[in-house]
């Protein structure tokens, strides 16, 4: 008789412990599917990074998951959507085909920049109003890259692992189809007078910071995001966005590989 009670009681703490931790898990749902940019098939894994990260909010939960961080970098790689758009991705998880040329390649004036460097036309425009505006105001802001074929990036990657080694190059030079630079919406800039590596240093920098957004124009890699973009901080590499978009990740401090899983995601 006393064996068999404490057997039901062991059967009813148990049953009791499980439907807690299914409430839990219920509740736990049931917060994060608030979001706009909740995806159910991602729900383990929201939660599994939730118990490995207690202290990130719900809304880094589910965006940093969406994002693939969750995942090495460069593993469970995605061909990128929204070629020619200005909503295209590339990270350490979105690439573009080798041979993806973006269409409306044009040439930024020489005034803008140090020569032959092509943009996609929006962005050329947007830029040579920026540049052209920060000359007038007594800043120099000129593009010393930008857009990068996939033969160029290789070579350029190769060359940074053979000086550097792969680790090393992997936290500042992309892979050849992962770099933002063959989107042709990117911009690496510098003032004239300090190389881009020190472009941080400079007015010009301090300028952009207070206004490259209202041209379209993001620093894209900033140095308090290294954990989401995979690189470290580049104060001289800009991306177009369009105004819009650049407007709303100021204000929400986002990168945009955060933005484009909240809101381009559909
Ligand atoms: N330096 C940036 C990350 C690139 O190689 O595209
Ligand atoms: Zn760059």
């Amino acid at each position: 008789m006393k064996k068999t009670l404490i057997i039901l009681t062991i059967i009813m703490l148990t049953v009791g412990c499980s439907l807690n931790n299914k409430n839990k898990s219920d509740k736990k749902k049931a917060s994060f599917s608030k979001l706009s940019y909740y995806k159910d098939e991602n729900l383990d894994r929201y939660k599994k990074y939730k118990e490995n990260n207690p202290k990130l909010s719900d809304e880094d939960i589910v965006t940093r998951v969406n994002i693939g961080l969750d995942n090495n970098y460069y593993t469970n790689t995605i061909k990128t959507p929204f070629l020619n758009s200005i909503k295209i991705l590339s990270n350490k998880y979105y690439y573009m085909p080798n041979d993806y040329v973006p269409e409306n390649l044009e040439k930024i004036s020489s005034e803008c920049s140090n020569g032959t460097r092509q943009l996609v036309k929006e962005a050329r425009l947007s830029f040579e109003k920026l540049c052209i505006t920060a000359k007038e105001q007594g800043y120099v802001i000129r593009a010393m890259s930008a857009y990068r074929s996939y033969n160029y990036q290789s070579t350029l990657y190769q060359n940074y692992v053979d000086k550097d080694g792969v680790d090393a190059a992997d936290t500042y030079s992309a892979r050849p189809g992962f770099s933002e630079h063959q989107t042709g919406l990117v911009v690496d800039v510098d003032d004239g007078k300090y190389s881009f590596t020190n472009f941080h240093k400079s007015s010009s920098f301090k300028w952009m910071q207070d206004n490259a957004y209202k041209y379209g124009f993001i620093m894209r890699y900033p140095e308090d995001k290294v954990d989401i973009t995979g690189y470290s901080y580049e104060s001289w590499h800009y991306r177009y966005v369009g105004i819009e978009a650049a407007t709303r990740m100021r204000e929400e401090k986002l990168t945009f590989d955060e933005y484009y899983f909240r809101y381009l995601d559909k």
